[in-house]
């Protein structure tokens, strides 16, 4: 078998004309085209992804777009911007929790909700609704349809009470990637769909740039379906009641991955406090229930990018590495 050297000639990486016009549109075209010089290509072996650094793997050119990226660097400028190389360590979401599930935590995926309200007594001609089922229980056996149903009537916790809409997920079934996020927005919210806001434009720029789109190949949820008033934290019991919608998801939409954009969601999945900083530019897996293992790859929230635009660097780079076989 004849490996590929560092010497031979790089093939030019290969767009369609559709994604070529998203480069152009973020500024990109004329980096992603330019081969980078034969000394610093990488051999990509793909057997051996795993335990090679990222950016020994994929130099990354640093990003360009108004929306995605820093301002256009020299050419120099474009090897300085990567990250330090972090090693591509593989680590397993603990999968032998006492509740068997996989990344969230039992204290928080035992718990079904908030503790149920006293039923007052019914009076002769009332209405009696019939007892609602946990939610871990009620979602075991829905499709993506029932499972959709139930998240847009959801009360099974106090975020139900603010919400305009449930926020279910949007996205192409069968899909390639899920891509999980912390909680609606206000804009989401309102429209009843995922990242439809800045932080959603610029999640979609990403995702473009990688020839990826929320209509074609990847879903988008969140870890909580409905908006926290004012965009606070998720508090436990509401992660809680949320999660098994998440799980449920991902057991129906058997992704080939899973990136998981921010902290919140990260440590929610993966069930660890690591920083996010930590958890990124390797690969994690998820044990499903259903005994698969999906590799999941941790970013930085899009809205911490358009506050921090000097991380979008390192956001391209955990994208190459969501996007290279794996
Ligand atoms: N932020 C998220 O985490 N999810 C959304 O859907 C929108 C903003």
């Amino acid at each position: 078998m004849s490996l590929p050297t560092a010497a031979a000639k790089p093939a030019a990486p290969r767009v369609n004309p559709l994604q070529r016009i998203w480069l152009r549109e973020i500024g990109m075209e004329r980096l992603w085209m330019r081969p980078a010089p034969a000394a610093a290509r990488p051999v990509i072996v793909p057997q051996v992804l795993v335990s090679q650094p990222v950016s020994a793997l994929d130099p990354v050119p640093a990003i360009v777009a108004k929306d995605i990226a820093p301002p256009p660097a020299a050419p120099a400028a474009v090897d300085s911007a990567a990250p330090v190389a972090e090693p591509v360590a593989k680590t397993v979401a603990p999968s032998t929790r006492a509740n068997g599930r996989p990344g969230i935590p039992a204290s928080i995926l035992n718990r079904t909700g908030p503790p149920p309200r006293p039923v007052p007594k019914a009076a002769e001609d009332e209405v009696v609704e019939a007892p609602r089922l946990p939610v871990a229980e009620a979602v075991k056996n829905a499709n993506l349809d029932e499972l959709r149903e139930q998240v847009v009537a959801c009360t099974a916790c106090g975020l139900c009470e603010g919400r305009r809409h449930a926020v279910f997920g949007q996205g192409a079934t069968p899909t390639r990637w899920l891509v999980v996020g912390e909680a609606p927005g206000e804009q989401e919210d309102r429209q009843g769909h995922p990242f439809v806001g800045r932080s959603g434009q610029l999640l979609d720029a990403m995702l473009a740039a990688v020839g990826m789109s929320r209509e074609t190949d990847v879903f988008i949820t969140n870890v909580i379906k409905c908006r926290p008033p004012g965009n606070r934290n998720p508090k436990p019991e509401e992660i809680a009641a949320c999660s098994p919608y998440l799980m449920r998801q991902i057991a129906l939409l058997k992704p080939e991955r899973i990136l998981v954009l921010g902290r919140f969601a990260a440590q929610t999945l993966l069930g660890t406090d690591a920083t996010i900083g930590s958890l990124r530019g390797r690969l994690h897996s998820l044990k499903t229930d259903e005994g698969a293992e999906i590799p999941v790859i941790v970013s930085y929230h899009p809205a911490y990018l358009l506050r921090s635009p000097s991380e979008k660097a390192r956001a391209w780079q955990d994208l190459k590495l969501a996007s290279r076989g794996i």
